[in-house]
């Protein structure tokens, strides 16, 4: 896979290191923002069966010039589909759905007790086997768990997408995904816009003419995490692009990680008794 920006080397592939958030994109938004992010230049989409939007996403990449085979395309497999069985039927769903006979990244979107992990583990290792997906990853799991699945695959974990932004620090996983030679996709890397406001951000921002999204984007791609900004306004797309003409010092990275906070967390899962890495 070839495109002209940044990719971190996450297990067995390469991924784009900014994609789009596709999370809330509904009535048709996904296809339109797909089809603009592709024209400015992303070559990510980052989409979930249980965002309802996969098929404008399959719309914007039957109608997009743009190869299919430069564009990298993740959705994430929902926690009701865990089964052997039902998850090979959900990703033919979602291929269907998509217009595409593989996807690049298939992700379990967040742990679940039942079924056993072992048994999730290895129907998705039979997709990727018959090449419905060229990689296989993870959401929302712990340092612990996302060891466990490591444990438990035969195929490398590419990735872990959370929750990272400037106010969380993640420091455990992002440990883990180092030993793994697997990379962290951030999720909310904008702290859903709240990094707008801050004012470290705003301060290392006027020193390259950069907007605090900017800063933030860059911080996380130059420390070799992916990031997956959503937006729905097309001027934002071309500003969360425009993050590849500039280098944040080793000071500045470290003010940035010094924003998180212990309440930092914005989003949480149903199970209120699920327990996240404490830092
Ligand atoms: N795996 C999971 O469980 C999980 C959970 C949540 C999200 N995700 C994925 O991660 C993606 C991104 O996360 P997110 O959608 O929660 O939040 P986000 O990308 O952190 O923030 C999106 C919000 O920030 C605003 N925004 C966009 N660019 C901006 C900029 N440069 N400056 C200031 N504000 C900006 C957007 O408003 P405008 O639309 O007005 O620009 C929108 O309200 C999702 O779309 C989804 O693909 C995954």
């Amino acid at each position: 896979m070839s495109q002209s920006y940044p990719g971190i080397r996450s297990g067995d592939v390469v991924m784009p290191s900014i994609g789009l958030g596709t999370w809330q994109l509904e009535n048709g938004a996904a296809q339109v923002m797909t089809e603009k992010a592709l024209e400015v230049g992303y070559r990510h989409i980052d989409t979930a069966q249980i965002y309802g939007n996969e098929q404008d996403v399959g719309a914007a990449l039957a109608a997009t010039g743009v190869p299919r085979g430069e564009i990298f395309v993740t959705t994430k497999v929902w926690v009701d589909k865990f089964a052997d069985g039902d998850l090979q039927r959900s990703v033919d769903e979602s291929l269907k759905k998509l217009r595409v006979d593989q996807v690049d990244l298939l992700l379990l979107h967040w742990p679940k007790p039942k079924p056993a992990l072992a048994e999730t583990i290895a129907a998705l290792n039979a997709v990727k086997a018959d090449g419905r997906t060229r990689a296989i990853g993870l959401s929302n799991f712990t340092s612990t768990l996302m060891q466990e699945a490591a444990a438990l695959s035969e195929a490398p974990i590419t990735t872990n997408q959370v929750e990272y932004h400037p106010y969380l620090s993640q420091k455990t996983l992002r440990a883990t995904a180092d030993k793994l030679g697997a990379s962290l996709t951030a999720w909310s890397p904008l702290a859903q816009g709240k990094v707008a406001d801050e004012p470290v951000l705003k301060a290392i921002g006027a020193k390259y003419g950069k907007t605090p999204g900017q800063v933030t984007l860059r911080w996380q791609v130059q420390q070799g995490v992916v990031t997956i900004p959503r937006t729905k306004n097309p001027a934002r797309l071309a500003e969360n692009f425009a993050i590849f003409d500039f280098e944040l010092t080793d000071e500045e990275m470290a003010q940035v990680y010094a924003l998180a906070r212990p309440d930092g967390r914005i989003g949480d899962w149903i199970d209120a008794a699920y327990k996240w890495d404490a830092e």
